[in-house]
């Protein structure tokens, strides 16, 4: 099969969340099965000087894009260059939209800086992603959608690819998360270079159909969902959960939609993700040696200043257990129970380490800078380091994830691998991937005494039983999360198309 995804991230060179990694996993796990697998993404100008050395200019081409001018919108076209390279194996497209100087729409420090109108960004680069097939007489059997940025080529590709009738790709469009549905103005979607009588055909496209949680804003992801072959999501529980009440304003199309959306559970990439080969580790561990892991968990605590707890029983597995929590700082992930859970580890005798990233992080700060600054328990670090995550996650006793809601989930499952025991909220793929007390701990409520149940348990477990506890921690690791089975599930799908 011949697939091309158009997201917005791409492990490693434009990575906020699990999207990125998810990306990277499955294209990577196709592309060995022999499948042709192409990723476009935008050139970022964030994107790591060292990740772009092997990028070839390919051509360039002008891309029809809509902008407001004296009042009105108007169509003219952008410059848009083509980069290519093969990245981790996988074949990559990087469109830059050229407006001279530094012009960059996708422009900042970050990706999603708050720099850019996002919405005229993605609009745009859906657009280009289009064009960029049809001028590079790509034929792809599949187009892989992912989020609301790249929803809008639902919506657009018929009018692109369907107007001679010759080519029809299906459409699959994976959700990765509803928190943000991408609305926005009628208007707005003319930055996708739609006007006049093109326009008005894509006007019809969006109808009621498409109408947001405001009804004066269209919904791309709603269009996506309404638009494209099939809908995806990223584990069958939060595939039921979305149709039936907790996908919010969008339950309602999704349950209308449910004979073309599937709940499909992310898996994790085994090369980036492999405690015996990772290149951000001083020393690899396995299965059948948890020493370097034991190493690695020492050296961390000197390194941030924590207590080293006296070794109890000569193997170097001591009894305080390292509590470690890797996230973005939204609402999603419970914020007020992980503020909680630092407090109650220290209280129960154990150790926390929190990575945290995000707009959310001042009420973390405040206490990284007061309450636990110096602290010989608790380590506070605002920001984002992909090098930091690779080495907690080994030294990691507890993985906590005390989501609110959660569509999978990546990091339980990359600490099960480096051979931790995830405290889990039950939802969504959390719920798919842990079993309580058999591979971890979960919980149901999402207060503060139900957390302390898992938390509570997790550390009398880890101190009270130990062998039992290294019985889990080697299972977990031996168990398969990788990408093997879900991708012939996501295979057998546009297959089926
Ligand atoms: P989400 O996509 O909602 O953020 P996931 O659990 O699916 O949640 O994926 C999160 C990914 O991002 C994991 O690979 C995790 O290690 C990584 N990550 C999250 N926050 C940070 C951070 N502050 N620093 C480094 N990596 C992070
Ligand atoms: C999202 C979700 C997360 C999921 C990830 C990759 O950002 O919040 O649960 O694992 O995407 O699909």
């Amino acid at each position: 099969l011949n697939v091309v995804h158009l997201t917005a991230e791409m492990a490693p060179l434009a990575k906020v969340g699990g999207l990125g990694d998810v990306v990277t996993g499955l294209a990577r796990s196709c592309t060995a099965r022999g499948h042709d697998i192409e990723i476009i993404l935008p050139f970022y100008e964030c994107i790591d000087e060292d990740l772009l050395e092997d990028f070839k200019f390919e051509f360039d081409f002008d891309c029809p894009k809509g902008c407001e001018w004296d009042g009105s919108f108007q169509v003219g076209s952008l410059k848009t260059q083509v980069f290519t390279a093969t990245c981790e194996g996988i074949k990559m497209v990087l469109l830059r939209p050229d407006w001279g100087g530094d012009c960059n729409i996708f422009k900042g420090g970050r990706v999603y800086a708050g720099s850019y109108n996002e919405t005229e960004a993605y609009l745009y680069f859906c657009r280009a992603g289009l064009e960029f097939l049809k001028v590079s007489g790509r034929q792809p059997d599949v187009i892989h959608l992912h989020e609301w940025q790249t929803s809008a080529a639902a919506m657009l590709y018929w009018e692109i690819y369907n107007k001679d009738g010759l080519h029809k790709p299906r459409v699959v469009l994976t959700i990765h998360n509803m928190d943000n549905t991408g609305e926005c103005r009628a208007e707005e979607f003319m930055a996708t270079g739609m006007l006049g009588d093109a326009f008005n055909t894509v006007e019809k496209a969006l109808d009621e159909r498409t109408i947001g949680h405001n009804p004066e804003r269209l919904s791309l992801l709603k269009g996506g969902v309404v638009y494209s072959n099939a809908v995806t999501t990223v584990s069958p529980t939060y595939a039921v959960e979305t149709s039936t009440g907790g996908g919010g304003w969008l339950s309602g199309t999704l349950a209308e939609y449910q004979q073309k959306y599937h709940g499909i559970l992310n898996g994790i990439d085994d090369v980036m993700w492999d405690p015996s080969s990772d290149l951000y580790l001083p020393c690899a561990f396995s299965k059948d040696d948890l020493s370097g892991k034991y190493f690695l968990q020492r050296y961390l605590r000197s390194g941030l200043g924590l207590e080293d707890p006296a070794s109890d029983d000569g193997s170097g597995n001591n009894r305080k257990p390292l509590v470690v929590c890797i996230t973005r700082l939204v609402p999603q992930k419970g914020i007020h129970l992980i503020r909680h859970a630092i407090w109650q580890t220290v209280k129960q005798g154990g150790q926390f380490v929190l990575l945290g990233s995000g707009h959310a992080d001042g009420d973390f700060r405040h206490l990284a800078e007061n309450d636990f600054k110096d602290h010989d328990q608790v380590k506070l670090i605002l920001g984002y380091s992909e090098a930091l995550s690779h080495f907690l996650f080994a030294a990691a006793d507890i993985v906590l994830v005390p989501s609110i809601f959660e569509p999978c989930g990546l990091t339980q499952m990359i600490g099960m691998r480096y051979g931790a025991l995830p405290v889990v909220r039950r939802t969504g793929g959390l719920a798919d991937t842990v079993e309580d007390e058999v591979t971890g701990f979960t919980f149901d409520g999402t207060d503060e005494g139900s957390l302390d149940v898992a938390l509570n348990k997790a550390i009398d477990w880890h101190r009270t039983r130990a062998s039992k506890w290294e019985e889990i921690a080697v299972s977990n690791m031996a168990a398969d999360f990788g990408w093997s089975r879900s991708a012939t599930m996501y295979l057998d799908l546009y297959r089926s198309l």
